[in-house]
């Protein structure tokens, strides 16, 4: 009886040592996926506390997608040295959502971060950040041209040939900075940024895709909070050669106006698949055949998640939709509640049926691709790093678990010695909630400036 009292402080303590990361909440966040790592970057929650988020992290870390889990045990990681390289201090504030971020760089493995907020010290505009992943590496990027500024309802996506396209919404003022309804195109090749124009596309909360052949598709998406009525009747074509904005008139069964969607493109380069939103429509996940240009509703099997989310990401990785955090309508999260993961898993590898699951399994999938001009798909090099780090972990794990138990064992031993003065059992650890401070509600930047 005791001994398995023991027995469960050691292996409580042994989940202290072992801590997985478990992040806060959030929406309006970034996630890139590089390396069988899909990093998470910012967001924020209404009324969460705002200590939360100064913790670097829970900032910044990343899922590790290079080996099966299951979505009721999530592998968050942090990078090495974290707390002490991450650039918070240049990064705007976690009220409004801290930045943009996209892939790009010379080898495709840097995380670029184009802030939303003035310099409060310099008043100017923060410069562009960057990760290299491989190395570990922070660095402040210096583009020539217009300096990019992001807002947190906007959505970056990355061409083929490494340039950023961020695209603006409206004209708005912030902190004293106005921002110009356009398309920043930055290359993080080149090293250098242009606004161009987007006048046709003023709105927020849109979904963007690229296209197997490098033009991006956007929809969706609201201006003054209002979801534009025909958001997906007509989509937007932009031709980054040409730099011209075409429309396009749909079909089928069109989605209901929304905003704080995500759209993905299917495994085929052949279809758009639009997950979540904002709006009370019951039904999650549209397809667009970008063929015909014919929305339908796809089959669906498994147990998907019960609330509506908006404002979270998704990005297609492995034969998978990974859709992560979001909240429930707009200042709202019910999902943790109801026992719904921070990560959602649709299968999306068989376009006859899609599959809502719990368990992540990283086997390459081999596609046939209807054309050559296929996407890549993500490269299988195996990470010895990483399963030396694991191998390493789990040693260090058994050993700290085996030292515990035996502690826990002496220490039972001894206590059953000296069992007629007997002290109070020491409790583990400081479990204790810090004060919670609660911030005004409405933090979500689209609220506070609109005018
Ligand atoms: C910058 O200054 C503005 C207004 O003075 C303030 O509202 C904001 O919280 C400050 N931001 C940071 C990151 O300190
Ligand atoms: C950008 O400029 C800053 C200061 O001028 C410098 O410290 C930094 O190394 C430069 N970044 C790169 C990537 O060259
Ligand atoms: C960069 O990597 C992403 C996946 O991480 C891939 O989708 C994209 O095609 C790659 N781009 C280039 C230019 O290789
Ligand atoms: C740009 O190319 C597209 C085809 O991708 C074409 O439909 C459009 O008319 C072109 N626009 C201009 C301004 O050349
Ligand atoms: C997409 O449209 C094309 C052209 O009409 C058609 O051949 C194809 O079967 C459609 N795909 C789906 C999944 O409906
Ligand atoms: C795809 O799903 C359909 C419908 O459930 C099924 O008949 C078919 O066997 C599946 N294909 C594969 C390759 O699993």
């Amino acid at each position: 009886m005791k001994f398995i009292f023991f027995l469960i402080i050691s292996l409580y303590l042994l989940q202290i040592v072992n801590a997985q990361l478990s992040p806060s909440v959030r929406k309006l966040f970034s996630a890139v996926p590089i390396e069988k790592k899909l990093y998470i970057y910012g967001g924020f929650m209404d009324n969460e506390d705002p200590k939360v988020q100064s913790n670097p992290n829970d900032r910044f870390f990343y899922l590790d997608v290079s080996s099966s889990f299951d979505t009721s045990n999530l592998p968050w990681k942090v990078t090495p040295n974290n707390a002490e390289e991450l650039p918070l201090g240049s990064f705007s504030s976690q009220a409004s959502g801290g930045l943009a971020a996209s892939i790009g760089g010379v080898n495709n493995d840097t995380i670029f971060f184009i802030n939303n907020e003035v310099d409060n010290a310099t008043k100017l505009i923060s410069p562009v950040h960057s990760y290299n992943s491989p190395n570990n590496v922070w660095n402040t990027q210096n583009l020539s041209g217009d300096r990019p500024f992001g807002r947190n309802q906007m959505k970056v996506v990355t061409d083929y040939t490494g340039k950023i396209y961020l695209l603006t919404g409206f004209d708005f003022t912030f902190q004293g900075a106005t921002r110009t309804n356009g398309l920043f195109v930055c290359d993080t090749i080149k090293l250098n940024c242009e606004l161009r124009d987007a006048s046709v596309f003023s709105r927020l909360g849109y979904g963007v895709t690229l296209l197997p052949n490098g033009n991006l598709v956007y929809m969706g998406g609201a201006r003054n909070n209002i979801p534009d009525p025909n958001g997906f009747q007509i989509i937007f074509i932009y031709d980054t050669v040409n730099n011209s904005w075409n429309p396009q008139i749909t079909t089928g069964n069109i989605p209901p106006p929304d905003v704080g969607i995500t759209t993905v493109l299917g495994l085929r380069g052949d279809k758009i698949i639009l997950f979540g939103g904002n709006n009370g429509d019951n039904n999650n996940i549209y397809v667009l055949n970008i063929t015909n240009y014919e929305w339908y509703v796809p089959e669906v099997r498994g147990k998907g998640p019960v609330f509506k989310r908006g404002e979270h990401c998704a990005n297609v990785i492995g034969k998978y939709m990974v859709i992560t955090f979001g909240s429930n309508g707009v200042t709202q999260v019910k999902y943790r509640a109801n026992g719904e993961s921070d990560v959602l898993l649709l299968d999306i590898s068989n376009d006859s049926e899609y599959i809502w699951t719990t368990s992540f399994d990283p086997t390459p999938l081999s596609i046939d691709f209807p054309s050559s001009s296929s996407p890549s798909s993500p490269p299988s090099n195996s990470n010895p790093k990483t399963k030396t780090g694991i191998i390493i972990g789990v040693t260090v794990g058994i050993i700290i678990f085996v030292g515990i138990l035996l502690l826990g064992a002496l220490f039972y031993i001894k206590r059953r010695k000296n069992h007629k003065n007997t002290k109070p059992i020491p409790t583990p650890g400081n479990i204790n909630n810090e004060g919670v401070i609660m911030i005004p509600s409405g933090q979500e930047l689209s609220q506070r400036i609109i005018r």
